[in-house]
């Protein structure tokens, strides 16, 4: 592909003009846990697609269940009145899957920010069927990513995916995200972290007035903004403050359920049932855009004890539902039950803990490491004392080193994220660690 071809493709998170200088690596194949770009050199992936390819690239059995699907149904509504089979099955099968989470039905989307668009119109919605009209506004964490939508960029906790849209949703606040690194209370100790945090959402819900607050929104591992990790104590703190004021519990899912964090769920994790729980990528294995809006109890029998318009569902997209996008997460649920992923998420993100304490160790530039299960980051500073982000042109050296020397990191700012398929082993840990040592190394 040609510099002058790629101008032509406006990416997703890139300025359309940087391209001008440089095209994108162009990935044109991938086998297990690499990827090949067009010059031929091969990585160990250790993004996993963009957090989603959770079984690696060679999932036979959901490659067949989607080219099946195609052939027999390749598309119908699930609008009204009508639903595909592929849909209703994996609606049962999800209801089962996250019934530990008490969780029990199912709203469709085509991706993590339609799943997220979804649970904050039920969250409103609910309110409106109770009677609690005035209850519309969210709450969430700074750092914390809920995707790109008007209502996901607004609860959005990051700056650069707020400043150029403004104005957004109105009635959308922030509080501090336990992130003991930079926090504003100079606090290091996770579990008053966790405290402090939790007593600002109690403030800040008291400070709106609780009864118009509709819900508040985290995940429970927070990701693209840095893979923050609560204290355990942090989100139980949570459901008990939001069930105190009447207000929903979200957790945002999209890269936590299905294993990633060495727990099947992140809330699950943490021992807390949301009351909505937003899915995308993992469901099916990121081979079809697809994703679902979990449902708890207490929203169902709010909606389903509803006999007015009031609990009428006025949201949806074409692709909900969509039968082949079914096909692939019911391949990927039952794939999923053969392999032991949260164990091996849990003790390969161990071994690449360690190995990035190593690293720590090592490299000065190395401010801090986080991380739990197969989401694991590194932030790289220029300064310990100071915790000065490293700059652009040496984050993007590391890159091009880990990248030439076998492995795929993300980096986001100055952090250095890794989120690889839940399949890797032992083998792969070790060259991720010797990629970025060398990737360290050249700076
Ligand atoms: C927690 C979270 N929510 C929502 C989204 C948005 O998902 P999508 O990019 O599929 O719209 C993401 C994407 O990374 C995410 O990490």
């Amino acid at each position: 592909m040609t510099t002058q071809q790629a101008l032509n493709y406006w990416q997703p998170m890139t300025h359309p003009v940087s391209t001008r200088d440089k095209p994108p690596i162009t990935i044109v194949a991938a086998e297990g846990v690499e990827i090949t770009d067009a010059q031929g050199h091969r990585t160990l992936d250790a993004l996993g697609g963009l957090w989603n390819v959770i079984l690696g690239y060679s999932c036979q059995p959901i490659k067949i269940a989607i080219a099946e699907a195609l052939d027999r149904l390749p598309y119908y509504s699930s609008f009204t009145g009508v639903a595909t089979e592929n849909a209703i099955e994996l609606s049962h099968v999800l209801g089962q899957w996250f019934s530990d989470d008490g969780l029990l039905r199912t709203f469709y989307t085509s991706g993590g920010s339609d799943s997220v668009e979804t649970a904050l119109r039920l969250a409103r919605q609910f309110h409106k069927i109770r009677g609690d009209k005035d209850r519309y506004k969210f709450i969430s964490l700074k750092k914390g990513y809920h995707g790109t939508h008007f209502g996901g960029a607004s609860i959005n906790g990051n700056a650069k995916f707020r400043r150029n849209y403004e104005p957004l949703l109105a009635g959308c606040y922030q509080i501090a995200a336990p992130y003991e690194y930079r926090n504003p209370f100079n606090e290091t100790d996770p579990e008053k972290l966790a405290q402090l945090c939790a007593n600002m959402l109690e403030d800040e819900i008291n400070f709106q007035g609780a009864d118009t607050v509709a819900a508040f929104i985290m995940e429970p591992v927070l990701g693209a903004g840095g893979v923050i990790v609560p204290h355990s104590s942090f989100m139980p703190m949570v459901r008990e403050i939001c069930d105190r004021y009447g207000v929903l519990l979200i957790a945002d899912e999209v890269i936590t359920a299905f294993g990633r964090t060495g727990a099947w769920t992140g809330s699950r994790l943490w021992n807390t049932q949301p009351d909505l729980m937003c899915t995308a990528k993992g469901i099916s294995n990121g081979y079809f855009p697809f994703g679902a809006t979990m449902i708890g109890e207490k929203v169902v029998d709010t909606f389903e004890t509803n006999t007015n318009s009031l609990g009428e569902i006025g949201h949806g997209y074409t692709y909900s539902g969509h039968p082949v996008g079914a096909a692939a997460a019911l391949a990927t649920l039952k794939q999923l039950q053969t392999v032991n992923l949260p164990e091996n998420a849990a003790a390969r993100g161990s071994q690449l803990r360690a190995g990035l304490d190593q690293l720590q160790e090592t490299y000065e530039c190395v401010g801090n490491v986080r991380g739990v299960g197969l989401m694991q980051v590194l932030e790289i500073v220029s300064n310990s004392e100071s915790k000065m982000p490293m700059s652009k042109t040496l984050m993007n050296s590391i890159f091009e080193t880990t990248y030439q020397e076998g492995v795929m990191v993300r980096v986001s700012g100055n952090n250095i994220i890794m989120s690889p398929p839940l399949v890797i082993d032992s083998d792969h840990v070790a060259k991720i660690i010797s990629a970025l040592d060398r990737g360290l190394q050249a700076i």
